[in-house]
Protein backbone atom coordinates (compact mmCIF):
# COMPACT_ATOMS: atom_id res chain seq x y z
CA UNK A 1 0.00 0.00 0.00
CA UNK A 2 1.16 3.40 -0.62
CA UNK A 3 1.69 6.08 1.74
CA UNK A 4 -0.22 9.46 1.94
CA UNK A 5 1.83 11.91 0.38
CA UNK A 6 3.67 14.33 3.22
CA UNK A 7 2.10 17.75 3.86
CA UNK A 8 3.43 20.41 1.89
CA UNK A 9 4.60 23.37 4.74
CA UNK A 10 5.50 26.40 4.33
CA UNK A 11 8.52 27.44 6.60
CA UNK A 12 8.59 31.79 6.48
CA UNK A 13 12.22 33.40 7.17
CA UNK A 14 12.84 36.85 6.10
CA UNK A 15 15.34 39.22 8.82
CA UNK A 16 18.23 37.92 10.38
CA UNK A 17 16.92 36.22 13.67
CA UNK A 18 14.39 34.84 11.84
CA UNK A 19 17.61 32.33 10.17
CA UNK A 20 18.71 30.88 13.52
CA UNK A 21 15.04 29.76 14.07
CA UNK A 22 14.35 28.04 11.35
CA UNK A 23 17.69 26.09 10.95
CA UNK A 24 17.02 23.51 13.82
CA UNK A 25 13.07 23.33 12.37
CA UNK A 26 13.69 22.56 8.74
CA UNK A 27 16.48 19.87 9.74
CA UNK A 28 14.01 18.08 12.99
CA UNK A 29 11.57 18.18 10.20
CA UNK A 30 13.52 16.76 7.75
CA UNK A 31 15.00 13.97 9.76
CA UNK A 32 11.39 12.98 11.12
CA UNK A 33 9.92 13.02 7.75
CA UNK A 34 7.04 14.45 8.18
CA UNK A 35 6.36 16.75 6.34
CA UNK A 36 7.49 18.50 2.82
CA UNK A 37 9.05 21.67 3.78
CA UNK A 38 9.35 24.58 1.38
CA UNK A 39 11.81 27.42 2.32
CA UNK A 40 10.50 31.12 1.72
CA UNK A 41 12.75 33.65 1.70
CA UNK A 42 10.61 37.10 1.99
CA UNK A 43 14.33 39.16 1.35
CA UNK A 44 13.33 42.02 4.40
CA UNK A 45 17.45 41.58 4.84
CA UNK A 46 19.06 41.00 1.36
CA UNK A 47 23.09 42.07 2.15
CA UNK A 48 25.77 39.00 2.16
CA UNK A 49 26.31 39.97 6.16
CA UNK A 50 22.80 39.71 7.01
CA UNK A 51 21.79 36.70 4.93
CA UNK A 52 23.58 34.40 2.72
CA UNK A 53 26.35 33.97 5.39
CA UNK A 54 23.21 32.52 8.17
CA UNK A 55 22.10 30.15 5.16
CA UNK A 56 25.79 28.80 4.77
CA UNK A 57 26.64 28.49 8.21
CA UNK A 58 23.85 26.74 9.53
CA UNK A 59 23.49 24.57 6.63
CA UNK A 60 20.19 26.03 6.12
CA UNK A 61 19.11 24.36 2.13
CA UNK A 62 18.85 27.07 -0.72
CA UNK A 63 14.99 28.74 -0.34
CA UNK A 64 12.56 27.21 -2.62
CA UNK A 65 10.83 30.72 -2.76
CA UNK A 66 12.28 34.25 -3.28
CA UNK A 67 9.96 37.25 -2.68
CA UNK A 68 12.67 40.00 -3.17
CA UNK A 69 10.89 42.63 -1.20
CA UNK A 70 13.55 44.72 0.09
CA UNK A 71 14.00 47.38 2.86
CA UNK A 72 11.19 49.99 3.35
CA UNK A 73 9.13 51.92 5.61
CA UNK A 74 7.24 49.30 8.14
CA UNK A 75 3.60 50.07 5.52
CA UNK A 76 5.45 49.51 2.37
CA UNK A 77 7.32 46.51 3.89
CA UNK A 78 4.82 44.72 5.19
CA UNK A 79 2.44 45.38 2.04
CA UNK A 80 5.09 43.86 -0.41
CA UNK A 81 5.27 40.87 1.65
CA UNK A 82 1.88 40.50 2.00
CA UNK A 83 0.97 40.51 -1.74
CA UNK A 84 3.98 38.84 -2.98
CA UNK A 85 3.43 35.84 -0.72
CA UNK A 86 -0.99 35.90 -1.23
CA UNK A 87 0.58 35.70 -4.81
CA UNK A 88 3.07 32.32 -4.39
CA UNK A 89 0.08 31.17 -2.10
CA UNK A 90 -2.57 30.97 -4.88
CA UNK A 91 0.21 29.43 -7.13
CA UNK A 92 0.70 26.72 -4.93
CA UNK A 93 -1.17 26.53 -1.51
CA UNK A 94 0.57 24.58 0.98
CA UNK A 95 -0.80 22.29 3.75
CA UNK A 96 0.35 25.23 6.75
CA UNK A 97 2.38 28.05 7.12
CA UNK A 98 5.36 28.08 9.58
CA UNK A 99 6.70 31.64 10.95
CA UNK A 100 9.18 32.93 13.11
CA UNK A 101 9.90 35.11 15.49
CA UNK A 102 7.98 39.42 15.69
CA UNK A 103 9.58 40.41 11.96
CA UNK A 104 7.60 42.49 9.48
CA UNK A 105 8.04 39.29 7.53
CA UNK A 106 6.25 36.86 10.37
CA UNK A 107 3.33 39.57 10.13
CA UNK A 108 3.19 39.76 6.51
CA UNK A 109 3.12 35.99 5.88
CA UNK A 110 0.68 35.32 8.90
CA UNK A 111 -1.94 37.70 7.56
CA UNK A 112 -1.76 36.60 3.29
CA UNK A 113 -1.71 32.81 4.34
CA UNK A 114 -4.64 32.96 7.43
CA UNK A 115 -7.10 35.63 5.00
CA UNK A 116 -6.80 32.03 2.50
CA UNK A 117 -7.71 29.65 4.30
CA UNK A 118 -4.45 28.72 5.20
CA UNK A 119 -3.29 27.69 8.98
CA UNK A 120 -0.34 29.27 10.56
CA UNK A 121 1.93 28.51 13.44
CA UNK A 122 3.94 30.19 14.85
CA UNK A 123 7.00 29.47 16.94
CA UNK A 124 8.10 31.91 19.52
CA UNK A 125 4.49 32.62 20.60
CA UNK A 126 3.34 34.39 23.19
CA UNK A 127 6.49 36.62 24.09
CA UNK A 128 5.35 40.23 25.32
CA UNK A 129 6.95 43.32 26.03
CA UNK A 130 4.12 45.16 26.88
CA UNK A 131 5.86 48.07 24.90
CA UNK A 132 3.00 48.38 21.97
CA UNK A 133 5.53 51.44 20.23
CA UNK A 134 7.72 48.75 19.79
CA UNK A 135 7.28 47.39 15.99
CA UNK A 136 7.84 44.02 17.20
CA UNK A 137 5.44 44.21 19.72
CA UNK A 138 2.82 44.88 17.35
CA UNK A 139 4.13 41.85 15.11
CA UNK A 140 3.96 39.80 17.94
CA UNK A 141 0.54 40.32 18.97
CA UNK A 142 -1.14 40.19 15.79
CA UNK A 143 0.73 37.21 14.39
CA UNK A 144 -0.08 35.37 17.71
CA UNK A 145 -4.02 37.01 17.32
CA UNK A 146 -4.14 34.98 13.59
CA UNK A 147 -2.38 31.76 14.51
CA UNK A 148 -3.67 28.35 15.14
CA UNK A 149 -0.50 26.29 16.50
CA UNK A 150 1.18 28.61 19.26
CA UNK A 151 4.57 27.04 19.97
CA UNK A 152 5.94 28.91 22.73
CA UNK A 153 9.31 29.35 24.21
CA UNK A 154 9.47 30.56 27.69
CA UNK A 155 6.77 29.68 30.37
CA UNK A 156 5.57 33.54 30.62
CA UNK A 157 4.20 32.75 27.16
CA UNK A 158 1.72 30.38 27.94
CA UNK A 159 0.44 32.87 30.44
CA UNK A 160 0.31 36.05 28.39
CA UNK A 161 -1.69 33.83 25.89
CA UNK A 162 -3.70 32.60 28.14
CA UNK A 163 -4.49 36.26 29.70
CA UNK A 164 -4.97 36.84 25.80
CA UNK A 165 -7.91 34.20 26.20
CA UNK A 166 -6.34 31.74 23.65
CA UNK A 167 -7.31 28.45 24.51
CA UNK A 168 -5.18 26.07 26.29
CA UNK A 169 -5.16 23.33 23.79
CA UNK A 170 -3.61 26.25 20.80
CA UNK A 171 -0.56 26.70 22.88
CA UNK A 172 2.47 24.35 23.43
CA UNK A 173 5.84 25.05 24.91
CA UNK A 174 8.11 23.53 23.38
CA UNK A 175 11.84 25.54 24.21
CA UNK A 176 13.59 27.69 22.37
CA UNK A 177 15.14 27.03 18.97
CA UNK A 178 17.78 29.23 19.09
CA UNK A 179 19.44 27.69 21.88
CA UNK A 180 19.47 24.51 19.37
CA UNK A 181 21.61 26.32 17.03
CA UNK A 182 23.81 27.81 19.68
CA UNK A 183 24.40 24.55 20.80
CA UNK A 184 24.79 22.97 17.67
CA UNK A 185 27.34 25.55 16.12
CA UNK A 186 29.46 26.34 20.24
CA UNK A 187 32.61 24.23 19.49
CA UNK A 188 32.78 26.08 15.57
CA UNK A 189 32.34 29.38 17.55
CA UNK A 190 35.26 28.57 19.90
CA UNK A 191 37.56 27.23 17.58
CA UNK A 192 36.85 30.52 15.68
CA UNK A 193 38.63 32.64 18.01
CA UNK A 194 37.00 35.82 16.32
CA UNK A 195 38.34 38.24 19.42
CA UNK A 196 41.88 36.95 18.91
CA UNK A 197 42.03 37.53 15.78
CA UNK A 198 41.37 41.27 16.27
CA UNK A 199 44.08 41.30 19.18
CA UNK A 200 42.14 40.23 22.26
CA UNK A 201 42.14 37.60 24.31
CA UNK A 202 38.98 35.88 26.41
CA UNK A 203 37.64 38.50 28.98
CA UNK A 204 39.55 41.11 27.86
CA UNK A 205 36.80 42.82 25.58
CA UNK A 206 33.37 43.70 25.81
CA UNK A 207 30.49 42.93 22.87
CA UNK A 208 28.25 45.50 21.70
CA UNK A 209 25.57 45.66 19.48
CA UNK A 210 22.77 48.30 18.99
CA UNK A 211 19.71 48.60 16.77
CA UNK A 212 16.14 48.97 18.26
CA UNK A 213 14.51 52.72 16.78
CA UNK A 214 14.60 53.63 20.44
CA UNK A 215 18.50 53.73 20.73
CA UNK A 216 19.34 54.78 17.30
CA UNK A 217 16.58 56.46 15.41
CA UNK A 218 16.73 59.77 17.73
CA UNK A 219 20.09 61.34 16.52
CA UNK A 220 20.40 62.68 20.59
CA UNK A 221 19.83 59.49 22.09
CA UNK A 222 22.02 57.65 19.00
CA UNK A 223 25.45 60.11 20.04
CA UNK A 224 24.39 59.65 23.65
CA UNK A 225 25.58 56.12 23.78
CA UNK A 226 27.85 56.50 21.30
CA UNK A 227 29.43 59.08 23.15
CA UNK A 228 29.45 56.62 26.44
CA UNK A 229 30.96 53.51 24.77
CA UNK A 230 33.92 55.47 23.65
CA UNK A 231 33.91 56.49 27.32
CA UNK A 232 33.58 52.97 29.14
CA UNK A 233 35.82 51.44 26.27
CA UNK A 234 38.58 53.42 28.41
CA UNK A 235 37.81 50.97 31.39
CA UNK A 236 37.13 47.50 28.46
CA UNK A 237 37.93 47.68 24.97
CA UNK A 238 34.57 46.90 23.03
CA UNK A 239 34.19 45.45 20.05
CA UNK A 240 30.80 46.84 18.20
CA UNK A 241 29.23 45.26 15.28
CA UNK A 242 27.24 48.04 13.64
CA UNK A 243 24.07 46.65 12.53
CA UNK A 244 23.28 49.06 8.54
CA UNK A 245 20.54 50.54 10.60
CA UNK A 246 22.57 52.25 13.44
CA UNK A 247 25.39 53.24 11.24
CA UNK A 248 22.93 55.11 8.16
CA UNK A 249 21.29 56.83 11.30
CA UNK A 250 25.40 58.15 12.98
CA UNK A 251 26.04 58.98 9.21
CA UNK A 252 22.38 60.37 8.08
CA UNK A 253 23.13 62.69 11.71
CA UNK A 254 26.78 63.48 11.14
CA UNK A 255 28.77 61.94 13.08
CA UNK A 256 29.82 58.61 11.59
CA UNK A 257 33.07 59.15 12.25
CA UNK A 258 32.48 58.18 15.59
CA UNK A 259 31.79 54.14 14.25
CA UNK A 260 35.06 54.51 12.07
CA UNK A 261 36.96 51.82 12.11
CA UNK A 262 40.67 51.33 13.28
CA UNK A 263 39.78 52.87 16.88
CA UNK A 264 41.68 51.32 19.27
CA UNK A 265 39.26 50.77 22.28
CA UNK A 266 35.78 51.02 20.57
CA UNK A 267 36.58 48.73 17.99
CA UNK A 268 33.62 49.05 15.15
CA UNK A 269 32.96 46.26 12.71
CA UNK A 270 30.40 45.90 10.27
CA UNK A 271 27.42 43.12 11.04
CA UNK A 272 28.90 39.70 11.71
CA UNK A 273 27.71 36.08 10.45
CA UNK A 274 26.43 33.34 12.99
CA UNK A 275 29.68 31.43 14.17
CA UNK A 276 31.47 34.81 14.60
CA UNK A 277 29.09 36.68 16.42
CA UNK A 278 28.73 34.01 18.92
CA UNK A 279 32.32 33.29 18.75
CA UNK A 280 32.79 37.13 20.09
CA UNK A 281 29.96 36.63 22.60
CA UNK A 282 31.04 33.64 24.23
CA UNK A 283 34.80 34.88 24.87
CA UNK A 284 33.09 38.65 26.33
CA UNK A 285 33.36 39.87 29.98
CA UNK A 286 30.24 41.49 29.63
CA UNK A 287 27.62 41.97 26.88
CA UNK A 288 25.79 45.82 26.34
CA UNK A 289 22.91 44.97 23.51
CA UNK A 290 19.43 45.52 22.65
CA UNK A 291 19.29 42.28 20.88
CA UNK A 292 16.44 39.97 21.81
CA UNK A 293 18.67 36.84 20.77
CA UNK A 294 21.57 38.08 22.66
CA UNK A 295 19.54 38.40 25.91
CA UNK A 296 19.19 34.49 25.62
CA UNK A 297 22.44 33.93 24.42
CA UNK A 298 24.34 35.17 27.14
CA UNK A 299 21.70 33.37 29.59
CA UNK A 300 22.79 30.42 27.76
CA UNK A 301 26.46 30.93 27.50
CA UNK A 302 26.65 32.57 31.46
CA UNK A 303 27.86 35.67 30.04
CA UNK A 304 26.76 39.23 31.78
CA UNK A 305 24.17 41.12 29.55
CA UNK A 306 23.09 44.48 30.13
CA UNK A 307 19.98 45.04 27.89
CA UNK A 308 19.97 48.56 26.95
CA UNK A 309 15.63 48.38 26.89
CA UNK A 310 13.32 49.32 29.37
CA UNK A 311 11.58 46.21 29.38
CA UNK A 312 11.66 42.56 27.79
CA UNK A 313 9.26 40.40 26.22
CA UNK A 314 11.75 37.45 27.69
CA UNK A 315 11.33 37.63 31.28
CA UNK A 316 13.17 34.42 31.97
CA UNK A 317 16.76 35.69 30.56
CA UNK A 318 16.13 38.17 33.62
CA UNK A 319 14.69 35.77 36.15
CA UNK A 320 17.05 32.99 35.70
CA UNK A 321 19.37 34.63 33.04
CA UNK A 322 22.04 36.80 33.22
CA UNK A 323 20.35 39.60 31.52
CA UNK A 324 19.63 42.61 33.35
CA UNK A 325 17.27 45.90 32.12
CA UNK A 326 19.31 49.09 32.05
CA UNK A 327 17.21 51.27 29.80
CA UNK A 328 19.24 53.92 28.19
CA UNK A 329 20.40 56.02 30.65
CA UNK A 330 24.25 56.45 30.90
CA UNK A 331 24.77 56.68 34.65
CA UNK A 332 22.33 53.34 34.84
CA UNK A 333 24.43 51.88 32.29
CA UNK A 334 27.78 52.85 33.65
CA UNK A 335 26.51 51.37 37.28
CA UNK A 336 25.96 48.12 35.86
CA UNK A 337 29.24 48.15 33.33
CA UNK A 338 31.17 48.24 36.31
CA UNK A 339 29.37 45.61 38.44
CA UNK A 340 29.78 43.34 35.59
CA UNK A 341 33.93 44.05 35.34
CA UNK A 342 33.35 43.55 39.34
CA UNK A 343 31.72 40.17 39.15
CA UNK A 344 28.77 41.18 41.03
CA UNK A 345 26.62 39.56 38.43
CA UNK A 346 24.89 36.38 38.85
CA UNK A 347 26.31 33.63 36.40
CA UNK A 348 22.63 32.41 35.06
CA UNK A 349 20.49 28.94 36.20
CA UNK A 350 19.67 26.39 33.46
CA UNK A 351 16.16 27.65 31.75
CA UNK A 352 13.55 24.71 31.05
CA UNK A 353 13.66 22.80 27.49
CA UNK A 354 16.31 25.35 26.27
CA UNK A 355 18.56 21.67 25.44
CA UNK A 356 18.98 22.04 22.06
CA UNK A 357 15.65 19.41 21.37
CA UNK A 358 13.31 22.25 20.75
CA UNK A 359 13.44 21.88 16.95
CA UNK A 360 12.02 18.06 16.93
CA UNK A 361 9.54 19.16 19.68
CA UNK A 362 8.40 21.50 17.22
CA UNK A 363 8.86 19.03 14.14
CA UNK A 364 6.58 16.58 16.57
CA UNK A 365 3.87 18.83 17.15
CA UNK A 366 3.68 20.13 13.80
CA UNK A 367 3.51 16.45 12.47
CA UNK A 368 0.58 15.98 14.66
CA UNK A 369 -1.26 19.30 13.99
CA UNK A 370 -1.68 18.23 10.72
CA UNK A 371 -2.43 14.63 10.89
CA UNK A 372 -5.09 13.36 8.68
C1 LIG B 1 14.61 43.86 11.74
C2 LIG B 1 13.49 43.48 12.72
C3 LIG B 1 14.03 43.42 14.14
C4 LIG B 1 15.26 42.53 14.22
C5 LIG B 1 16.30 43.03 13.21
C6 LIG B 1 17.56 42.21 13.18
C7 LIG B 1 11.27 44.27 12.04
C8 LIG B 1 10.18 45.22 12.39
N1 LIG B 1 12.42 44.45 12.72
O1 LIG B 1 15.02 45.18 12.09
O2 LIG B 1 13.04 42.89 14.99
O3 LIG B 1 15.79 42.58 15.52
O4 LIG B 1 15.69 42.96 11.90
O5 LIG B 1 18.46 42.79 12.29
O6 LIG B 1 11.08 43.41 11.22
N2 LIG B 1 19.43 47.03 5.80
C9 LIG B 1 20.58 46.78 5.09
N3 LIG B 1 20.80 45.51 4.65
C10 LIG B 1 19.92 44.51 4.84
C11 LIG B 1 18.74 44.78 5.54
C12 LIG B 1 18.52 46.04 6.02
O7 LIG B 1 21.41 47.65 4.90
O8 LIG B 1 20.19 43.37 4.42
C13 LIG B 1 19.21 48.39 6.33
C14 LIG B 1 18.31 49.21 5.45
O9 LIG B 1 18.74 50.53 5.49
C15 LIG B 1 16.97 49.10 6.15
C16 LIG B 1 17.39 49.03 7.61
O10 LIG B 1 18.61 48.29 7.61
O11 LIG B 1 16.12 50.14 5.86
C17 LIG B 1 16.40 48.38 8.51
O12 LIG B 1 16.08 47.07 8.04
P1 LIG B 1 14.67 46.39 8.44
O13 LIG B 1 14.59 45.03 7.90
O14 LIG B 1 13.57 47.34 8.10
O15 LIG B 1 14.71 46.37 10.02
P2 LIG B 1 15.87 46.03 11.07
O16 LIG B 1 16.24 47.28 11.75
O17 LIG B 1 16.97 45.21 10.45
Amino acid sequence: MSQAPRPLVDFVAGARPNFMKLAPVVRAVTRQACLAPRIVHTGQHYDEAMNQVFFTELGIPEPDVHLEVGSGSHGAQTARILERYEAHLLRERPAATVVFGDVNSTLACSLAAVKLGVPVAHVEAGLRSFDRTMPEEINRLLTDAVSELLLVSEHSGLVNLKREGVPENKARLVGNVMIDTLLARLDAARERGAARRLGLSDRSYGLVTLHRPSNVDDPRTLRRLLDLLHELARALPLVFAVHPRTRAAAEHAGFGARLASGQARLICLGPQGYVDTLSLAVGARVVLTDSGGLQEECSVLGVPCLTLRDSTERPITVELGTSRLVGNDAERITAAFHEALAGNWPSGKPIPLWDGQAGERVAAELARWLAP
